[in-house]
């Protein structure tokens, strides 16, 4: 395998990236620990859940298609019929969602809706017969449109969105909220070059010192603390999580592969990158990881430290915007001053 990067296991195309739909949503927000956070979000939904009204969906909104689908619901581009607005609906089965994972997810996104780099929600809710909907701004897409399956972006590309997303993750992390789902299609785009990208699909997001469960299912953007993870234990949420899934979404996007499946040591991709974190030995590094500049793999290293106490925040990538991330673009020397 060493050097065929044709044939990586996880090489971005939707064909792979089907089987790493999100985990269920197994835990209930009863869960979560006393604090301050928590009872303003509860108030929140409270309130939001004695406003929502009950509508037929055709007689206010002509809906135009469809914008995506995801684990728990669809995405449709609907025409508010007497304003003549028109929005993003996020449509979320009845059958399969409790209410108040809905209201969590609206009553967050909502919360974290003023930062640039995060998804607009708009203060729209209702119920339908069928489903659970609230409103948001319209994007063009999402980042796993974009990205050409073994080649990835362009570095400059990368570095604008490594920073952008940075900046949301740091927001919300100041908020003590966890994002848990971070991965390519949950990032929207606004525009093909990426100048303006934002953080979206807040339905896993809960506040740090949550109790989560083992996975189920493989998920390439798990930290090994997840993967690992026995049965019957559970993980208290940490940022950390955020930062590994970051840190493995800025591999794909540079190379159009995932660096792993799972991040345990039956692995060989992983055991290998363990052994080279281990060791520090530069014989050691997989072939996967020897397209990049000693600075990229500096920061990579910081983001995907296998000890999540040591992981660095998100911002951290600021400090690498300015050099080269690709041993092939030091040709291009495109670095974010050039745009
Ligand atoms: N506001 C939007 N504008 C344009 N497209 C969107 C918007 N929101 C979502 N989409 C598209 O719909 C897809 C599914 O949306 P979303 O991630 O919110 O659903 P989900 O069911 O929670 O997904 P997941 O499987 O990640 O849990 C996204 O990946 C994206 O392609
Ligand atoms: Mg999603």
């Amino acid at each position: 395998m060493e050097g065929d990067i044709s044939r990586s296991p996880g090489a971005v195309d939707k064909t792979n990236l089907s089987k790493y739909k999100t985990p269920s949503q197994d835990q209930n927000i009863d869960e979560m620990d006393e604090n301050e956070n928590e009872e303003i979000l509860k108030g929140m939904m409270n309130l939001m859940s004695r406003r929502m009204p009950y509508i037929k969906l055709k007689d206010q909104y002509n809906v135009l298609k469809r914008l995506g689908s995801g684990t728990y619901g669809s995405v449709v581009l609907a025409e508010h019929k007497l304003q003549g607005k028109v929005m993003a609906l996020k449509l979320m089965k009845k059958k399969t969602t409790k209410k108040e994972n809905f209201l969590m997810e609206y009553c967050v996104s909502l919360c974290l809706s003023s930062h640039p780099n995060i998804i607009k929600t708009l203060p729209v809710a209702f119920e339908t017969d069928r489903y659970f909907l609230f409103a948001q701004e319209q994007a063009i897409g999402d980042l796993h449109s974009i990205i050409v399956p073994q080649d990835g972006l362009p570095d400059i590309i990368v570095k604008r969105c490594a920073m952008q997303l940075a900046e949301a993750l740091d927001f919300m992390h100041s908020k003590a909220l966890v994002h848990r789902d971070v991965k390519l299609d949950n990032i929207l785009i606004f525009d093909q070059d990426c100048h303006h990208i934002k953080l979206a699909d807040f339905g896993l997001t809960r506040l740090e010192g949550f109790h989560i469960s083992p996975l189920k299912g493989t998920v390439p953007y798990s930290p090994p603390e997840l993967c690992t993870l026995e049965e019957t234990d559970t993980l208290e949420l940490d940022s950390s999580l955020d930062i590994w899934a970051f840190g493995i979404l800025l591999f794909c996007i540079s190379t159009g592969y995932f660096p792993w499946e799972t991040a345990i040591c039956q692995d060989s991709d992983y055991e290998k990158f363990v052994v080279w974190q281990t060791t520090g030995n530069y014989q050691k590094i997989p072939s996967e990881w020897k397209q990049f500049t000693w600075r990229a793999l500096d920061m990579f290293q910081k983001l995907l430290a296998i000890n999540a106490m040591t992981r660095s925040p998100a911002i951290e990538v600021q400090k690498y915007l300015s050099d080269p991330w690709k041993i092939n673009s030091l040709k291009d020397n495109s670095n974010l001053q050039d745009n």
